[in-house]
């Protein structure tokens, strides 16, 4: 296992004990005080790279926070590490493996090594393969066994292998082929099969088996069902397959084992984490629905952030900022949860993509060397878009007892312009954030005419962090700078955590036990049980439910 050579633990670098000492200083601060005192704040926090503007004054910091900050970054070694992964090392310390999801976007031309290989031309390769294959299903020219052009796509993924397809389908629509449908199946729970393709002809739709892997078990189960719909629907044929299923995945045996010709798979590498793989072959169904050329803008997107992220000083450096703000909302202001809170509909499944990208990566609790950490990492990210969060869960980050700072997500302009739509949508962005920045006090309450025992129920105590994340329009091109400016803001939080990103072992233990378990449910006389008397009883109450008793 190579492990990159770590500075300091990170409680006793010299910028984190400063910034502790600064934090008793400023807790008391409030945002009103901030912006009375420096009339230009809401202009000069404010930081623009390639098509994304990012409002930061609504922070509780100074400029001197910002100055620690950006100190801890360098006592981190943060730049060496940047460095090391877009050179191909293999930061991925306890999988022994490099991180280049960035490779994957790179142009065609330039040069990333692994291991002394430049990978950029195989990925070329395999973009290459897409797009052929893109033109031909969605000009027909691909036929299904019965010769009916293909009408329906249905990815069979899950986690990485879903839900970075799934949200870039929404929120790409606008763009997308409105003549093909896509579906998408992730759950075990056999009604997400059943509902995603009950009124879908098989002899029209077309299956991609997404797995990196080709080993994950609810993908491996909805691949076997829908084979056996697929074949079930076109009166008996096995040979239907060649022509309904393709294969997005590292395991090239596995996927001929699984009855899909090698030449229907699109290849992808250990070096691109499953979290990180939307730009890869993974994104096969997003090419289909949004095309070659918008795919290659999306690509394009994400690689205009990963040189603004590789090159940019840090004090102008979009993600190392926002990982900034995450690490000190998190372990100085004490923050457990950061809301994402898109003002665009397309957006919807934007905060569910967050979370596997930012909890899978820094939900960890030991460092590179496996020691337990003396302090918080991964904050839980959540969040649903806005105006609809309004009348439901913004009352607790207003008036509850927690911190919950927010990234507000807007538009300048809407994809389809429709009345007063958008300026009422950005008008309440607007005033989100302010009512959580500068709340209202009892006497403003008061002065309303409230009668006094409401008072204090109709106070907003302010003070309440947000960001504003705005780009002139939601394209394939802001979506991928969005998408690497959280990816790259992922990685500054981890590298000062010195922890690893990039691996998921806390995903393993509940995977081995459902193995076990699965014959103790399915066997006929009634097995052995060795559980805990929980479990035990769960699957005994289960089993006897099944049988009707
Ligand atoms: O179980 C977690 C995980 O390994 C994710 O990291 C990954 O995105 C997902 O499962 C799916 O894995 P695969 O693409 O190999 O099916």
């Amino acid at each position: 296992m190579t492990m990159p050579a770590s500075p300091r633990p990170l409680t006793q670098r010299a910028a984190w004990k400063a910034l502790a000492a600064h934090h008793g200083e400023v807790r008391g601060l409030h945002l009103r005080t901030l912006f009375a005192e420096d009339p230009d704040r809401g202009e000069r926090l404010t930081l623009t790279a390639g098509d994304l503007f990012l409002d930061y004054s609504k922070h509780r910091l100074t400029d001197r926070t910002l100055q620690l900050l950006l100190r801890l970054a360098e006592e981190s070694e943060l730049g060496a590490r940047i460095q090391a992964m877009f050179r191909g090392d293999r930061i991925n310390a306890t999988e022994g493996r490099s991180v280049l999801h960035v490779a994957l976007r790179a142009p065609k031309g330039s040069t990333l090594r692994v291991d002394g290989e430049d990978v950029v031309p195989e990925v070329q390769t395999v973009l290459e393969k897409m797009a052929t294959f893109s033109k031909q299903v969605r000009s027909g020219q691909w036929k299904g066994h019965t010769g009916k052009p293909i009408r329906n796509v249905v990815n069979l993924g899950i986690g990485g292998s879903d839900l970075g397809p799934v949200m870039a389908f929404e929120a790409l629509k606008h763009y997308s082929d409105r003549h093909l449908d896509f579906r998408f199946v992730s759950n075990l729970d056999g009604s997400d099969f059943l509902e995603a393709t009950r009124d879908l002809d098989p002899a029209e739709t077309l299956f991609i088996v997404a797995s990196k892997t080709f080993s994950t078990l609810e993908t491996m189960t909805n691949a076997q069902t829908a084979r056996d719909w697929l074949i079930r629907g076109l009166g008996g044929e096995a040979l239907a397959v060649a022509r309904h299923f393709v294969a997005v995945s590292t395991n090239s045996e596995k996927v001929s084992s699984f009855g899909i010709d090698p030449a229907n798979m699109f290849g992808f590498w250990d070096w691109v984490g499953g979290r990180y793989s939307m730009g890869s072959a993974i994104g096969l169904s997003t090419m289909l629905a949004i095309g070659p050329d918008h795919f290659r803008s999306l690509l394009g997107g994400f690689h205009r952030m990963d040189e603004h992220f590789r090159t940019a000083p840090f004090a102008k450096n979009m993600p190392v900022l926002m990982g900034l703000l995450a690490i000190w909302n998190t372990n100085f202001l004490g923050a457990e949860t950061l809301a994402v809170l898109p003002y665009e509909q397309y957006l919807k499944r934007f905060p569910a993509y967050l979370q596997q990208l930012t909890m899978e990566s820094n939900g960890k609790r030991v460092t590179l060397e496996g020691q337990p950490v003396d302090y918080q990492t991964g904050p839980v990210y959540w969040g649903e878009p806005g105006t609809n969060g309004q009348h439901s869960f913004y009352q607790l980050i207003h008036q509850g007892t927690r911190l919950i700072p927010c990234d507000f997500i807007a538009f300048d302009h809407p994809l389809v312009p429709l009345g007063r739509h958008h300026d009422l949508l950005l008008a309440n962005v607007f005033a989100q954030a302010k009512a959580l920045a500068f709340g209202k006090t009892a006497e403003e309450v008061r002065t309303e005419g409230t009668p006094e025992p409401l008072v204090p129920h109709r106070v907003f105590e302010g003070n309440r962090p947000s960001s504003v994340l705005m780009a002139g329009r939601l394209t394939p091109e802001v979506l991928g700078q969005l998408i690497a400016l959280y990816e790259h803001s992922v990685f500054t939080q981890g590298a000062i955590w010195n922890i690893d990103s990039f691996d998921q072992w806390g995903v393993e233990l509940g995977k081995a036990l459902a193995q076990a378990i699965v014959p103790e449910l399915e066997s006929d006389p009634d097995p052995r049980l060795d559980h805990d008397s929980s479990t035990n009883h769960l699957i005994r109450r289960y089993r006897r439910s099944k049988r009707g008793l």
